[in-house]
């Protein structure tokens, strides 16, 4: 188990629903999935691939796998009550950090939650060492490529026909 208590953060919410960031635990995959079913029309991570992440998260330091949870006001902070919203995975090694996935429920969209995590997520990466992050976005994902370049990500190569005929995927960096 890690010892990072990052997770324990409410976020600043002054009105409308109350969300925490935290560590993703082993009891969190069948909400994961949940979410990647309601976030992704296709290309879906299966329940094992998430398994196996939130386990190597629990077991590696250069692997983190945060969430975000609606919470009330009243929720004791070691409690895990969802629903689960927003999750994030990374992974790192040396210096360089790759986002290997981001979703946020269609119903908690443009409330900053992805920008919450992406912060999260590097800043956590950097106390480990880490001066670049790296991602890779299709093309067509325009709202995705929208939230990165906003978080100051930079389009440094493109593969073209990544994700199927026609679909090319754009490779994104910052400085974390
Ligand atoms: C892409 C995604 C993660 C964004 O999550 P989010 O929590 O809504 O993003 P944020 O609220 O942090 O957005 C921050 C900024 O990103 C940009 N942005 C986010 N979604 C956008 C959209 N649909 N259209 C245009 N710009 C968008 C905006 O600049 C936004 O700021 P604003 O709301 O003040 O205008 C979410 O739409 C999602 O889960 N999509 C499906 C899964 C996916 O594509 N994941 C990424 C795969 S690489």
């Amino acid at each position: 188990m890690t010892s990072r208590t990052a997770d324990q953060t409410q976020l600043d919410q002054s009105s409308g629903p109350v969300y925490r960031l935290r560590l993703a635990t082993g009891s969190d995959w069948a909400d994961i999935v949940a979410l990647e079913m309601a976030s992704f029309d296709h290309g879906r991570w299966s329940e094992q691939l998430w398994r196996e992440e939130i386990a190597a998260a629990d077991s590696d330091r250069g692997r983190l796998v945060s969430l975000i949870e609606q919470v009330t006001a009243s929720t004791p902070i070691d409690s895990q009550s969802g629903p689960l919203v927003a999750v994030a995975t990374w992974s790192w090694l040396d210096e360089v950090a790759d986002l290997r996935r981001l979703s946020v429920h269609p119903d908690h969209r443009r409330a900053g939650l992805a920008t919450r995590l992406l912060e999260n997520g590097c800043q956590q990466a950097s106390q480990a060492g880490v001066q670049r992050v790296l991602l890779e976005v299709s093309a067509r994902n325009t709202a995705a490529i929208s939230l990165y370049q906003r978080v100051g990500f930079t389009t440094i190569a493109v593969r073209p026909d990544y994700y199927g005929l026609g679909d090319d995927a754009w490779v994104m960096e910052r400085s974390s």
